[in-house]
């Protein structure tokens, strides 16, 4: 008896244990067949020896029942070492993903006003009318509205045109100050060589109490923010127009391409328009309840950014999801 329980111990693995425990207590198994010679006992010696017949069954199963348990859970623990992925491992065959262009531009953009301590805002994609238009200082019947064509719902509800309605509900839920840029899609009825008709916007926006902000302010913060972006360039203001901004301006920096001296890209000016902004109009104050406050805003196109940061020639490329373009941003 003890040394069939050696052997249960021995076993090193479920198909050895499994062969052992058929042997013994299968249908023609040693134990099995000692049974079968109780029929020729008389009822005393039957008796205790059926007795003893199962408590050496029991024991044996006891034993059989402890060594699998052992067994299987060695099995399992190994099965999931082998069966486990390594992650880490890399094939210089595969293929590496990367950041879309757009992507990266709109993160290196957020970046630097995050380290100045603007929060980050979001809003809807689908707008109405006031957010969009009738806040920002653009009452129905004025034509700065066909400055941008816009894609409407049957129930006069709209595609954003751009991110600065998420300037106005950023004011209608927050008290000044306020420092917030907010990254996000919009959309234009718009195609053609340099237009898709969904594309990224960063808006900021500042607002304090008082009449601390000024035009000198938002000059600075758009200078150094244009350096951070595209290295020593230089950065003029151009007089421009927004509804919602008085003064306005649009921010030109020296062409990337031609260092300035006149190319294809900048037709010959030297100059790439890449931002529009202004102080924040008073009227834009009286639609979000605030008073005696002073701020200014900021808009800008992503896609934009990345193909001057990236010299991508033609917009359309970020647009096709061609993976050789996306290869060369690993
Ligand atoms: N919303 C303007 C546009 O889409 C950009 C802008 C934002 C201009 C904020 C001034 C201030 O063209």
């Amino acid at each position: 008896m003890q040394q069939l329980i050696n052997q249960i111990h021995l076993c090193k693995n479920l198909s050895d244990l499994e062969n052992l425990k058929i042997s013994i207590l299968g249908k023609k198994g040693s134990l099995t067949s000692e049974f079968s010679k109780l029929k020729d006992l008389k009822d005393e010696e039957k008796k205790e020896f059926a007795a003893k017949l199962n408590e050496q069954k029991e024991q044996l199963t006891h034993a059989f029942n402890l060594k699998f348990k052992e067994l299987n859970e060695k099995f399992l623990d190994e099965k999931m070492k082998q069966d486990a992925m390594n992650f880490y491992y890399f094939d210089e065959n595969s293929k590496a993903g990367a950041l879309h262009p757009v992507m990266s531009t709109m993160d290196k953009i957020i970046d630097y006003f995050v380290s100045l301590n603007f929060s980050i805002e979001k809003g809807p994609l689908i707008e109405d009318d006031f957010h969009n238009f009738e806040a920002l200082n653009l009452p129905k019947s004025h034509p700065a509205r066909d400055m941008q064509d816009t894609f409407y719902f049957e129930d006069k509800r709209l595609l954003r045109t751009h991110t600065s309605p998420v300037q106005i509900r950023t004011m209608l839920t927050q008290k000044p100050p306020i420092r917030m840029i907010t990254p996000g899609a919009v959309f234009r009825r718009d195609f053609d060589l340099t237009h898709t008709p969904m594309f990224h916007q960063v808006e900021g926006l500042v607002v304090e109490e008082g009449q601390k902000v000024s035009f000198a302010n938002l000059k600075s913060i758009l200078e150094d923010f244009l350096r951070y972006m595209f290295g020593n360039v230089k950065v003029r203001f151009r007089p421009s127009f927004f509804p919602f901004t008085e003064p306005s301006a649009e921010v030109d920096i020296s062409c990337v391409f031609c260092k300035g001296c006149g190319c294809r890209v900048c037709k010959q000016t030297g100059w790439l328009e890449v931002l529009g902004c202004g102080i924040v109009d008073p009227n834009v104050y009286k639609f979000v309840g605030y008073s005696n406050v002073s701020g200014y805003a900021f808009g800008l196109g992503v896609e934009r950014f990345a193909m001057l940061l990236h010299q991508i020639p033609d917009l359309r490329s970020l647009f096709e999801g061609d993976l050789r373009l996306l290869e060369q941003f690993r």
